[in-house]
């Protein structure tokens, strides 16, 4: 074990970091509105099928890299093999770079949100002057920019503080929080009147509208909700103490994440429903419909001000991840002092994220294949690097390194481990087919 690498300092607290890692605006924003451009209920069904084959079987995978190396991605892959495969570690860092520079972009917006719902600037209940609201506000060259600054800052600080008392610390106050927030919201759009309609279109599954594009969109959103596919689960997996049970551990974080975004679902969806608008609205579901419904209903500035704080600290848990990864990186191999790279690149992804902020403004022009900036980046990183990534770590673990990571998971035999066959089955074949027939079938 590497003499000065943290660790963290219980089950729960590693749990509770991993989900924390994989609960995000993933969840809360993304889900639902895919779920209403999906056919509801099918796309439902469908994400949780990959997300408990797929899903589980690699976040497991990460887990046993990380556990088994101690190492940053890059350096696991070194240790257990060598070769060329630090290059799939090294893509994972780069994936976590480049996904951390626009998720902090939205992330920003969140907390302005936040402010924005406390000063009464979203109190309208028409979508139109909403969506004008939050048109001119991303547009801007300033002010999201600022908030991006201030989320980076945050995250940042709790990344300074080492993986014991920094990432285990907060993530143990944050993820309470957000699941008292959600479960607040939940009732409140429960009691909604005319919110059976939504549950209705939420949990009927009608396939008649799964497509192939379907498959692809629960497949690839299912990966960047589980934090899957660039090492993060790698970059944890190695600061957990070796007694500790994966499998067992896998199974809460990949249930966590589900549960959230099923419950983000109950929670938007009704109330969508019950103040009629479209729940195929897309991207605008949370920062535009939602202020909306919320300001059509008592204390809406304070359930919209919770709404936003929600998505904020599901954002700030997920991103100190994708900055862990980097930093990780960098004081194992590079011999960085955690708080130097901490602040180093905090501020270099910061720097590269502006761009991608611009991008919805002044530089609008300015595209690549057709995508503004932050499009392009969040296209490159989601659908290339992501299952890319997890293709090469479930191909690694299944055909290279099985029996390790198999005494990884089984803790050297002490305990049992009955779905080892199914793992490995899932790993060799499954993962790599589905990943490879969506990387082919999404280009
Ligand atoms: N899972 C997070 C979300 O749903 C985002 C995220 C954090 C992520 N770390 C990651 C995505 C690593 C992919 C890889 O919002």
């Amino acid at each position: 074990m590497a003499a000065g690498r943290g660790h963290f300092g219980s089950r729960l607290g590693f749990v509770l970091a991993a989900a924390g890692s994989a609960v995000g605006i993933g969840n809360i924003w993304k889900f639902p509105y895919m779920t209403g451009q999906n056919g509801g209920a099918a796309f439902l069904v469908l994400y949780l099928a990959l997300t408990f084959t797929i899903g589980l079987s690699v976040m497991l995978a990460e887990f046993a890299i990380g556990s088994a190396a101690q190492r940053n991605p890059v350096g696991a892959f070194a240790r257990l093999k060598g070769g060329l495969w630090p290059v799939v570690g090294a893509l994972g860092l780069l994936a976590g770079f480049v996904i951390l520079s626009f998720y902090g972009v939205v992330a920003g917006w969140t907390i302005a949100y936040v402010v924005k719902a406390l000063t009464g600037a979203l109190s309208s209940n028409d979508p139109e002057q909403l969506g004008g609201i939050f048109g001119e506000f991303i547009s801007s060259p300033i002010e999201p920019v600022a908030y991006q600054a201030l989320f980076m800052a945050l995250t940042v600080g709790v990344v300074l503080g080492g993986v014991h008392d920094g990432i285990e610390r907060w993530c143990k106050v944050l993820m309470p929080a957000l699941f008292i927030l959600l479960l607040v919201l939940i009732v409140r759009s429960l009691t909604l009147p005319g919110a059976e309609e939504g549950i209705a279109f939420y949990l009927k599954p009608d396939f008649s509208l799964v497509t192939a594009e379907t498959f692809n969109g629960a497949l690839a959103q299912a990966f960047f909700s589980l934090s899957l596919g660039m090492g993060a689960m790698i970059t944890y997996g190695s600061y957990v103490r070796k007694e500790e049970n994966l499998a067992t551990s896998a199974i809460w974080v990949t249930g966590l994440d589900a549960t959230v975004a099923i419950l983000a679902g109950l929670l938007i969806m009704p109330a969508v429903f019950a103040f009629g608008f479209n729940p195929a609205e897309g991207p605008g579901l949370s920062f535009v419909t939602l202020p909306a419904v919320f300001s059509s209903m008592p204390f809406g500035e304070v359930f919209a001000a919770l709404f936003f704080l929600l998505l904020s600290i599901a954002a700030l848990t997920s991103a100190v991840s994708l900055l862990e990864v980097v930093v990780a990186y960098f004081v194992d191999e590079r011999g960085f002092g955690r708080k130097k790279a901490a602040t180093l690149f905090g501020f270099l992804i910061f720097l590269v994220g502006v761009p991608s902020s611009l991008s919805l403004g002044v530089w609008s022009d300015f595209t690549i294949a057709g995508k503004g900036f932050l499009d392009l980046m969040d296209f490159v990183a989601t659908n290339l690097l992501l299952p890319l990534g997890g293709f090469f770590i479930a191909l690694f673990v299944g055909w290279v390194i099985y029996p390790r990571a198999i005494e990884e998971v089984t803790n050297r035999g002490e305990i049992a481990f009955p779905a080892a066959r199914l793992w490995g089955f899932v790993l060799r074949f499954v993962a790599p087919i589905a990943i490879a027939w969506i990387l082919i079938s999404g280009l």
